[in-house]
């Protein structure tokens, strides 16, 4: 049993949520406490991990809190757990009013559910995303997630520009659609999902011009945000890249 508080903060979110969430933390450090001991000591930083659909964001993100010993979050969890709860309950995506009171009750326990990482329910988050309310609604749980000791990586789209602008690293990360076509359809394949490539593409193609073109926190690199381009780097030598670009900052300061 999680411990349970039930305090309301501000944004719907009830304080519960940072023990609720505990087993996503836990799975991105991949390995518990273990891990913990083993990671880099520094001090708390916030760092923002920026960019578009399949980019190899949330990998990254894993990956440096894991290097850390930071918290995780996936944002685009958020959104798709608030497309999958429409669509489960059949209600339209646009559906405002339905999809902001689903944002404010959302419980961070079905987080894990395998159907968020599908392809349809990753479009349906690709819309609902787009409504101003319910991304308002997300903004504090987020920004609490952050603040929270002993320090937190957060991928998405709006990280560095919107939820946390004061992040202490901000890192865009690009790479080409074709390659991000061709990563989405493995780890479609691998978990069982019929996938083709050419429709995976122009799907990536579809998503990349919707959360860029939206107008509320459109998915866009933050001025003082460091592009890291994966399209000809394997996982390890782009989590190097990432770890580089934190050191970096760090030793400028
Ligand atoms: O990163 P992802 O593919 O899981 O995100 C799914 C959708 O959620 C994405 O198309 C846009 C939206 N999203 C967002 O608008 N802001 C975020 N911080 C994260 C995701």
């Amino acid at each position: 049993m999680r411990p349970s508080c039930g305090i309301l903060v501000p944004g719907g979110w009830r304080a519960t949520v940072l023990w609720a969430i505990s087993p996503v933390v836990a799975q991105s450090f991949g390995g518990g406490l273990d891990h913990h001991r083993r990671s880099v000591h520094m001090a708390r930083m916030i760092i923002a991990i920026d960019g578009p659909a399949a980019s190899g964001k949330g990998t990254l993100g894993k990956r440096l809190a894991h290097h850390y010993g930071y918290r995780h979050l996936d944002t685009g969890v958020i959104y798709r757990a608030v497309a999958k709860a429409l669509l489960d309950r059949g209600f339209d995506l646009t559906d405002e009013a339905r999809a902001v009171a689903i944002a404010m009750e959302l419980d961070p326990e079905n987080f894990g559910h395998p159907e968020l990482k599908s392809q349809r329910i990753g479009d349906a988050a690709s819309v609902v995303s787009a409504i101003p309310r319910v991304r308002e609604a997300l903004v504090n749980f987020q920004r609490q997630f952050a603040a929270d000791p002993p320090g937190a990586v957060l991928d998405g789209r709006d990280i560095g520009t919107v939820i946390c602008p004061n992040a202490d690293v901000k890192i865009f990360v690009v790479a080409d659609p074709q390659v991000r076509a061709h990563r989405r359809t493995l780890e479609a394949l691998a978990r069982g999902e019929a996938a083709d490539e050419a429709m995976v593409l122009a799907d990536i193609l579809k998503r990349d011009e919707r959360d860029k073109n939206r107008a509320a926190a459109p998915l866009k690199a933050a001025e003082d945000a460091h592009i890291l381009d994966n399209s000809n780097l394997d996982v390890e030598a782009s989590v190097s890249a990432a770890i580089a670009i934190v050191e970096a900052v760090r030793a400028a300061r």
